[in-house]
This record gives C-alpha cells, sequence and structure tokens, in this order.
C-alpha cells in the first residue's frame, strides 16, 4: 500500500475510535452482570477522584445506539470496544450469562448496519472480582487459564461478525500500576504515581511473575482463539510501548533508542515478539526474576497477526553511550510542556517513532495505532459548542508524525483515537475528559466538540487537513 498525496494515509487505513467497557458502560450489576475489581476499587471512598464510579458511567449499555449513530457521524469506519469479561461469565468462570453476550450481539447489529467495523478487545483491565477474591488474580495461573477459556468462548461466539480481537489491553498499565503503582517522569526530575485496580503492592518477585502470567494469558488465548474462531479471524495485543525517542535522526541515535525500547519492554512486547527475556531483564531482577519454561516462552510468542499500540508520550530521550547497554537516558526539562493529564508529556514525534521502532526491531506485518489522544479542559462555550483547539493541535500533530512514519515505510494499518468520547478516565474520574465527544455527566447529554471536525474531515480524505 502507497500513500497517494504528501499527506495521505494507504488506501484502506483504518480510521476508529475506541472505548472500554467500564468507562463507558455504567449498569454494573445489570442483566446478571457479576462486579469486577474495578467496581469494587471504585466503591472504596478515595479511589477515585470525587467519588466517581462506573456504576452509571456514559449509560452506554442502554444508548449504544445514540452512540453509534454519532460514531458515524464522526466518519469513523472501525470501533475498537472491549467485552466485559464478568458480563459474559460473572464469576469469570462457568455458564455464560445469555443477557451479557446479547448486549454485544445488539451493539454488533448497530456497528455493521452502520459500516462501522468492530474491533475487539478481550480484556480491558475489569477481572471478575471472584478471580481475585478466589485465586489473587493475576498472581494465580487459574486466572490465566480462565482467561484464554473465555477468549475462546467470546471467539466462538462473535468471530461471524468480529475479525480482528485483542487480547489484553496495556499489560504494562494494569500489571504495573495495579500491582505496585508506577512513578512516571514528567520533568525537572518530578515524578507522579499512577495506581489502577486491585491497588497492590507486591514484592519484586511476585510482581514479575504477574507480569509474566499476564503475557501467557495473552499467548493462551492467542491460541484458544485461534482454535475456536472462524477461520481467518485476526489476533493481536494492545500494548502501551514504552518508546524511547532519539534527539537526533542518525543511525547511531536510532541504534540508542532501539536498545532502549526493547529494554523498556522487556516483559511484554519483547518477550511477547522475540519469545525469550531480554538476558539485561532477568539479570537485573536476580533472584526476584520471573519462573518459566521454554515452552511458556514458545506460547507467549505465538505469531500474531499484527501488532497494537498504544501512544501517548515518549517514555524517555535516549543518546548513543560506549556502554554495554549502548545509550544514555536524558533527563526531561522542567519547562518540558504536558498535555490534560499529569502524566501526559507531549511530543508529537512519539507517534513516529513508535510505529518506526516497533517495524525495525520486530518487523511485524501490520500494526494498529490501537490507542492515541489527549485530556484537555474542555467546557462548553456560550453557544454550547466546545472548542478543544488543543486536542485539535495535538491531533494534527500526532497524525502529521503518523503519516510520516508510514510513508516511510512502517506498517501501520489503522488509528484509533482515544476516546470516542467523554469517559471514566480510571483514578481521574469523570473531570479528565478525552472524547471527540462532550458528555455532560448530569444530563448524559453527547455534543461533538471541534475535534471531532477535524477528525471527520481526516478520515473522510484519508489524509492530514
Ligand atoms: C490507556 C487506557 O487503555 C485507557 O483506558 C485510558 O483511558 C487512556 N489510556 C487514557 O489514559
Amino acid at each position: 500500500m502507497t500513500a497517494t498525496g504528501e499527506r495521505s494515509f494507504p488506501e484502506g487505513f483504518w480510521w476508529g475510535v475506541a472505548t472500554s467497557a467500564y468507562q463507558i458502560e455504567g449498569a454494573w450489576d445489570e442483566d446478571g452482570k457479576g462486579p469486577s475489581i474495578w467496581d469494587t476499587y471504585a466503591h472504596v471512598p478515595g479511589n477515585i477522584r470525587n467519588g466517581d464510579t462506573g456504576d452509571v458511567g456514559n449509560d452506554h449499555y442502554h444508548r449504544y445506539r445514540e452512540d453509534v449513530a454519532l460514531m458515524s457521524s464522526l466518519g469513523a469506519g472501525a470501533y475498537r470496544f472491549s467485552i466485559s469479561w464478568p458480563r459474559i461469565f460473572p464469576e469469570g468462570t462457568g455458564r455464560p450469562n445469555e443477557k451479557g453476550l446479547g448486549f454485544y450481539d445488539r451493539l454488533l447489529v448497530e456497528l455493521l448496519a452502520a459500516g462501522i467495523e468492530p474491533f475487539a478487545t478481550l480484556y480491558h483491565w475489569d477481572l471478575p472480582e471472584a478471580l481475585q477474591v478466589a485465586h489473587g488474580g493475576w498472581q494465580s495461573m487459574n486466572t490465566v487459564h480462565a482467561f484464554a477459556d473465555y477468549a475462546g468462548f467470546v471467539a466462538s461466539r462473535f468471530s461471524d461478525r468480529v475479525r480482528h480481537f485483542f487480547t489484553l489491553n496495556e499489560f504494562h498499565s494494569f500489571v504495573d500500576m495495579g500491582h505496585r503503582g508506577v512513578r512516571a517522569e514528567v520533568g525537572g526530575g518530578k515524578t507522579v504515581r499512577l495506581a489502577l485496580a486491585p491497588g497492590l503492592e507486591l514484592s519484586d518477585a511476585d510482581l514479575n511473575q504477574v507480569r509474566h502470567h499476564s503475557v501467557l494469558a495473552h499467548g493462551l488465548a492467542t491460541r484458544a482463539i485461534r482454535e475456536r474462531a472462524r477461520a481467518g479471524t485476526k489476533v493481536g495485543f494492545a500494548e502501551n510501548i514504552g518508546t524511547a525517542v532519539p534527539i537526533i535522526d542518525t543511525p547511531e541515535h536510532v541504534s540508542a533508542a532501539e536498545a532502549a525500547t526493547r529494554d523498556l519492554n522487556a516483559a511484554y512486547m519483547t518477550v511477547m515478539l522475540e519469545g525469550a527475556y531480554p538476558d539485561s531483564y532477568l539479570a537485573e531482577a536476580g533472584s526476584a526474576a520471573p519462573r518459566f519454561t521454554d515452552e511458556e516462552l514458545e506460547t507467549i510468542s505465538t505469531p500474531l497477526d499484527f501488532v497494537g499500540i498504544n501512544v501517548y508520550r515518549p517514555s524517555a530521550y535516549v543518546e548513543p553511550s560506549e556502554d554495554s547497554r549502548g545509550y544514555r537516558t536524558l533527563p526531561v526539562s522542567a519547562s518540558h510542556p504536558t498535555m490534560g493529564s499529569s502524566w501526559h508529556l507531549l511530543d508529537p514525534a512519539v507517534m513516529y517513532w513508535a510505529p518506526r521502532l516497533t517495524t525495525s526491531l520486530w518487523d511485524p506485518e501490520s500494526i494498529f495505532i490501537t490507542e492515541n489522544g489527549c485530556a484537555a479542559a474542555d467546557v462548553p462555550a456560550a453557544d454550547g459548542r466546545v472548542y478543544d483547539t488543543d486536542r485539535v493541535m495535538f491531533l494534527r500533530a500526532c497524525l502529521t508524525e503518523l503519516q510520516r512514519s508510514v510513508a516511510g515505510g512502517a506498517p501501520v494499518d489503522g488509528y484509533f483515537h482515544w476516546s470516542a468520547q467523554d469517559n471514566l478516565e480510571w483514578g481521574d474520574g469523570f473531570g479528565t475528559r478525552f472524547g471527540l465527544v462532550y458528555v455532560d455527566f448530569r444530563t448524559l447529554e453527547r455534543t461533538p466538540k471541534l475535534s471531532a471536525d477535524w477528525f471527520r474531515h481526516a478520515a473522510q480524505r484519508n489524509a492530514v487537513v
């Protein structure tokens, strides 16, 4: 596929929007759904800003028709949504809940009628609470096997209509932030602490084992989907790739960025795409290294149809060094700009480098940008419109960089904007808005923002506008 114009994307490029079940569905205990670890976590005062919860969320469970119509009006040709595991298996395993399945059946009818291609994520962090209570969640192989069974079942049920499945979303986030808490650098030596459900504080050894379980769950699920889905069903993961951005685009600097990116993703993308943990990762972990077998490594690296990457910010800036690692991580300036979330260091160039480095390191057949977007202080103006000029700036800059990456040979087949509409931004609550569509959380009224106009024009022309 080749781009036709200077700012165009290849023919057939997917322009999509993304959401996840817990962040928009609501109906947390309706129609037989079991509780998830996010229901439990959000119900503990202090865990989510302003005491917000996903109990009602965007009420998408009841308003999905209106939401699909909105996506259509945005010019989206694809929709990445997640399936709520506890809606299908309220206890994580056992008998499937027909009413839960019915919701996704109805959603798929609507999407297909609107000509929107469904891309389904099987795990976007809402683990059935029953598995957390009975087995310690991802600390146990019971959960790993339960996930593979659930994935195979969902694929057998929906693969006549869903052609692309993502196994798990953002391993690094739900594992590291959920089981330890992570500090993200934001410039000037400052960091912000990020935590997610179930809000544990595991030891190094236990955390490393959970990391290993998460990639093993991906590998087993990939195999289960291949066994039970229609022939031709495509499978991959969606990971928030840690991207090391080089300061200068020369071979030496790019090699340093490659080495650093490989290390940053050691426990997730690197092992899934190479079938081995880098020696440096195991050496650094020492006696806390994960326990694994060669057979498990083979499962973890089961060949995929595509690689999904969520791209928001650079994880590091690097330059070459003489030491054995081959790179040096540079401090981030105290005046480095950020977007609306505290952690969101702004550098659109990451949208060029993430696909380029993914390609040079791992040469995947196909790449999807499974998420990219930003939070902004959106407020309706007196005329009722939402003028999110900063999001338009962000979108145009990111898509310009993505187009450059694709024109340079990165095999990117689609872009999903996070998010289709404002929603519960995990611990930051409803106040941190990522949508192309504004949601008034008192009335649940939806209003497309200025950025929605930009997205529609870009999608229609298949180009940066
Ligand atoms: C990553 C997650 O997958 C999504 O759930 C979240 O809302 C966005 N990034 C923004 O932080």
